[in-house]
């Protein structure tokens, strides 16, 4: 089958970015996306939360905000897909431009704001999908708090309560660089708040019973990299004692690390891609030790190689995410990662990506 999307990422770049994304979207929904044929490498699949993952490399939100492209991105090998971030109602965001490519330094800014079709639109699309028995690999939702809402934990529970009957687990999103005021919700008694206003959601979701069968709504939530030692005490005391399901380390961060070459680098935004590597993953590593390996980790922010999802895991993350890599490597990225990955842990004597995860700090 032809590669689309590999012819099509040159053209793409010519593009401005946010119609070049546009553009992704559109071809995808349409279905000309790339199809990896062959079933991942056993040594690669894991149980989590009760959810088959057949490979560790997931799909990070932001790519696909809305759910128009879910499939789509299963079928080019992630292992699993986050939808989001989705608002309770619908919004447009910051004034464009929004979205810079830092092409000099495999890098992407985004001031987007929260832009999202909000949860009804999004809800529509999953319950679609789930519903139609067409429901396979792993979906996630991330919500968010509209811009001028004035109870975000409302907002979050709101999200929770009309996305999470069709989703395999959910993400609070307390980390957006974009939306005044979201990350002061990472404070320890602002996030334990939280926590209590979306379990309390969670359980009404399960006796409303729009989530047939199965186990509870693994409930994460999204940090940020750009956090203090003790603002990162704070989280993982409030995690262990609100009994979240997991943590994703880490969102785009607001700093703009030394040697940045791109005439764009001093946009107003988050940060992601290459240069935010060391910094996620260091948040990643001290976060496992915080939480001595109690809560699964999702390690996120510029894998760009399968030794850098490697690196992640053996920091402790026990699944990992990317975005900024698939706009300048294209979707063919994702299976040379899994292939890498597997050579890494078989090299070093692993049997599993569970037996990985944390090594370093052992
Ligand atoms: C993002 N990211 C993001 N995260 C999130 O939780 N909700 C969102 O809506 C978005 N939107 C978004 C848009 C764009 C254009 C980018 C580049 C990123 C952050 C993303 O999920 C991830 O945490 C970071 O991008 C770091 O990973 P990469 O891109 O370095 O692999």
């Amino acid at each position: 089958m032809i590669d689309f999307s590999s012819l099509a990422l040159p053209l793409l770049r010519l593009l401005p970015p946010e119609r070049a994304h546009q553009a992704t979207i559109a071809a995808l929904r349409l279905g000309f996306g790339p199809r990896s044929s062959r079933g991942d490498d056993p040594i690669l699949a894991q149980r989590l939360w009760g959810l088959d993952f057949p490979n560790p490399i997931g799909l990070a939100a932001g790519f696909d905000k809305n759910g128009e492209a879910m499939d789509a991105m299963l079928d080019i090998g992630f292992g699993f897909v986050e939808v989001g971030t989705v608002t309770p109602r619908p919004q447009s965001g910051n004034p464009k431009p929004r979205l810079f490519r830092l092409a000099d330094d495999q890098a992407v800014i985004n001031r987007l704001g929260f832009n999202s079709q909000g949860s009804a639109a999004v809800r529509a699309r999953l319950a679609r999908r789930w519903q139609a028995g067409n429901r396979r690999g792993v979906v996630g939702i991330n919500v968010g708090r509209n811009r001028d809402s004035d109870d975000a934990a409302l907002d979050y529970a709101e999200g929770l309560k009309a996305l999470g009957g069709f989703a395999d687990y959910a993400v609070m999103n307390i980390s957006s660089p974009n939306t005044p005021g979201l990350r002061d919700l990472q404070e320890r008694a602002h996030m334990a708040d939280l926590i209590a206003r979306v379990r309390a959601a969670r359980e009404e979701l399960e006796s409303s019973g729009a989530r047939a069968g199965g186990a509870p709504l693994p409930l994460l939530f999204k940090i940020a990299p750009d956090l203090s030692l003790a603002q990162l005490e704070g989280i993982a005391a409030a995690a262990l004692e609100g009994r979240i399901d997991g943590l994703i380390v880490s969102n785009t961060t607001i700093t703009r690390p030394h040697g940045l070459k791109s005439p764009d680098r001093d946009e107003v935004g988050g940060l992601s891609g290459a240069p935010l590597f060391a910094l996620s993953t260091e948040i990643l590593r001290i976060m496992f030790g915080l939480t001595a390996g109690k809560i699964p980790l999702i390690g996120v922010g510029g894998i760009q190689t399968g030794q850098d999802v490697y690196t992640k895991i053996r920091a402790g993350a026990s699944l990992v995410q990317l975005y900024t890599a698939l706009i300048y490597r294209g979707p063919g990225l994702v299976a040379a990662l899994k292939a890498e990955l597997a050579g890494c842990l078989r090299r070093d004597g692993f049997a599993s990506v569970a037996a990985a995860v944390g090594a370093d700090s052992h």
